[in-house]
């Protein structure tokens, strides 16, 4: 049975940073206020022509690179995302043509902030059941799209980006050792977009009463995280049969420095354990596990044969960890150059369209 090991990483920002004191132009807040309640200095915003699926590609070529893996090899992509960018078709497919995947089936996970969690354990178990070889994971969001700028209580959370890993099947023991997912949708209604869905199609009177908008009941979700945190981080020590003690890096999702600090406490581990990098980018959603993980590679905090914990939570409510021994690329001596797929697969995009207009008029639809 191969094992699932985590083989290349990338991430992206947009370039526009908002920092504490320019929301404090646009709402009623503070600098003081946002650092010492979450720990959030600034944060990324998409600008115009950015949007979750050109940040995904941009993360996606970046992992590639370093897994030096050809994007024509992959099997699977799998995009987590709350902020698609269309119901449908899925983000991914839309990924998957950019990048020139020409054999990869693709999807979207919505497991809101816990997502990229889910979706890592969804191709690290399709590797090991030896269906595929090579999956692409994506985190991706644009939630600054979706952020009432005039909320409070919100949009001084949320921040624009994008994380990417690539999962490589390998008969050396190692990568993802165990995954732990839950969910309590009795909880969906404290964290929610309320309308554009087939609940609330997108109305006058839905916009009006900003329903397009984020809401959120803040304090019952702090509540909900500080609980879950460090539960879910056990359960999958256990189920990998390890201990707190063999643990190198709790990698944590990066919404609020409070939650990580009880998180910590309650694990009974040094807050000098855990990656936080949330003061620079803010609430990434899905896209803050990936974030940090690139972050935490550069900084030397995490290298092949240490064994990391990704935790996290988020609307749903959702909330799951995962456990891996890092492995980093695998052996290999060829290099690769994914970026100039997105060239050759821009021409291949186009070819598909222009043959699909023949065809369309050989068939009579265009007469
Ligand atoms: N600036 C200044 N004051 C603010 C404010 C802001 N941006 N937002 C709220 N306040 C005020 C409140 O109105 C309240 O005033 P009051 O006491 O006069 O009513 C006071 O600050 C305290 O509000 P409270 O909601 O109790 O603050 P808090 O300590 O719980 O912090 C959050 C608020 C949102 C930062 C915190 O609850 C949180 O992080 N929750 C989890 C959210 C989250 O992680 N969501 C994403 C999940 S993936």
């Amino acid at each position: 049975m191969p094992y699932a090991h985590i083989t290349g990483w990338g991430m992206v920002v947009p370039e526009k940073v908002l920092t504490n004191d320019d929301l404090s132009q646009m709402v009623e807040t503070n600098d003081e206020w946002i650092r010492s309640r979450t720990g959030i200095c600034e944060r990324h915003v998409a600008g115009e022509g950015e949007t979750s699926a050109s940040l995904a590609v941009e993360a996606s070529l970046r992992a590639l690179k370093v897994a030096k893996l050809k994007p024509t090899e992959l099997d699977l992509i799998i995009v987590s995302t709350s902020t698609p960018e269309h119901l449908f078709p899925a983000t991914a497919c839309l990924v998957q043509d950019q990048i020139g995947a020409t054999k990869a089936g693709a999807f979207d996970l919505l497991a809101a902030c816990t997502g990229f969690i889910f979706a890592v354990n969804m191709a690290a178990q399709s590797i090991r059941s030896g269906a595929i070889t090579n999956a692409l994971v994506i985190g991706s969001e644009t939630l600054s799209r979706f952020v009432d700028w005039g909320d409070r209580n919100t949009c001084i959370l949320f921040g624009d980006g994008a994380g990417a890993f690539v999962l490589q099947a390998d008969e050396e023991p190692g990568g993802v050792l165990s995954a732990v997912m839950h969910s309590d949708g009795s909880g969906g209604d404290l964290l929610v977009i309320p309308a554009g869905g087939s609940k609330h199609p997108t109305s006058a009177a839905t916009i009006e009463e900003g329903l397009h908008y984020i809401r959120m009941d803040g304090r019952e979700v702090f509540r909900f995280a500080t609980r879950v945190m460090a539960r879910a981080t056990k359960e999958t020590l256990e189920s990998a049969g390890l201990t707190l003690e063999d643990v190198d890096l709790v990698i944590p999702h990066q919404a609020n420095k409070r939650i990580i600090e009880a998180a910590a406490r309650g694990l009974k581990l040094p807050i000098e354990r855990f990656m936080i990098n949330l003061d620079r980018y803010g609430n990434t959603s899905t896209a803050s596990i990936p974030i940090a993980t690139v972050e935490a590679i550069e900084n030397n905090r995490l290298n092949a044969g240490d064994k990391v914990v990704f935790v996290g939570f988020g609307a749903g409510l959702t909330w799951g960890a995962l456990v891996a021994e890092w492995t980093g690329p695998l052996p290999s001596e060829r290099r690769v150059y994914p970026g100039w797929y997105r060239f050759w697969a821009r021409i291949r995009s186009l070819l598909l369209r222009v043959v699909r207009l023949i065809e369309g008029i050989l068939w009579g639809r265009h007469s």
